[in-house]
């Protein structure tokens, strides 16, 4: 296997490795597709996202760093935080056996003037292709003398055959926080596995690492991992969240899933000074 450096239509590394594709753009350090030989993709990235600086791309792995949301308090700007919008650094690739890796770095010299986050960092996003798994994994650092905190989320988007078949085991029993009720802060219980008839957003408190999107219309399951992460997201926007984003199309929701491992609210990270924190997570077919 051999990879390219692309500018189209973002810089970044791809692989074609057999039938499949492996992709990450510089711009976020945003992994884009993990699709292995002979397989369909397993990461969802809309015919409709934009692919320009200071845009967020809509699909794969944008990454959401230092606040998620609007923030704790509401009303930060960027959404999910400056990170997946910022050109990071390519610092090192390696190609061993068929597999792929590349590393990317982030510090508070590139990204301007924060002041909603006025603090000296240094993150590493390290991504790791195989046939058989994607790996991400997102480490900051407190470079600084005192000590902070921040959310962060690798805000996976999974490819599906049909939402409404869809179904992630491995949260049965868990607190969530439902983003679309009336109250959003009421904590809820989960009773099963999770499916999907309507818009669907929540946190869950789960730092349990592993679930699994089983999805019958493609006759396949994916397994999603995860380490450092104190919550996992679920979101599908479904008609009219769909049908209010630019860049997603309209009738896109049923092909996708959000399964997102994070750090948020009253989770949320604080690094002393030289302290880091690494989220990672590993998605695989199977
Ligand atoms: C999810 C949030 O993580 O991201 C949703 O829980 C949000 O509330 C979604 O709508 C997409 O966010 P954005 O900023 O990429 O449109």
């Amino acid at each position: 296997m051999t990879y390219q450096i692309t500018t189209e239509p973002l810089p970044g590394v791809l692989a074609r490795p057999g039938t499949g594709c492996y992709g990450v753009f510089d711009h976020g350090a945003h992994v884009w597709a993990w699709q292995p030989d002979g397989a369909r993709p397993v990461l969802w990235l809309s015919e409709h996202s934009r692919f320009a600086e200071g845009q967020a791309v809509r699909g794969g792995v944008p990454l959401i760093f230092p606040w998620f949301g609007p923030g704790p308090q509401g009303g930060l700007k960027p959404a999910h935080g400056f990170a997946r919008t910022s050109v990071w650094s390519r610092e090192a690739i390696a190609e061993l056996n068929g597999d792929l890796t590349v590393r990317y770095r982030l510090d508070d010299s590139m990204v301007g003037e924060q002041p909603n986050f006025p603090h000296p960092f240094s993150a590493t996003l390290t991504v790791g292709f195989s046939a058989a798994a994607v790996d991400v994994a997102f480490g900051v650092t407190n470079t600084g003398t005192v000590p902070f905190t921040y959310e962060d989320a690798l805000h996976t988007y999974l490819a599906v055959g049909d939402i409404l078949g869809v179904s992630v085991e491995g949260l049965d029993a868990m607190t969530y926080y439902d983003k679309t009720a009336a109250d959003p802060a009421a904590p809820c219980l989960q009773d099963g596995p999770v499916t999907f008839a309507r818009e669907t957003d929540r946190i869950y408190v789960d730092d349990s690492g592993g679930l699994l999107v089983v999805d019958p219309s493609w006759s396949r399951q994916i397994r999603v991992e995860k380490s450092g992460s104190a919550n996992t997201v679920v979101w599908n926007p479904w008609t009219v969240k769909a049908a209010a984003m630019a860049d997603f199309g309209d009738e896109e929701w049923p092909t996708m899933l959000c399964v997102e491992a994070a750090n948020i609210g009253a989770n949320a990270v604080t690094l002393a000074p030289g302290e880091t924190h690494v989220t990672t997570q590993r998605v695989s077919l199977g």
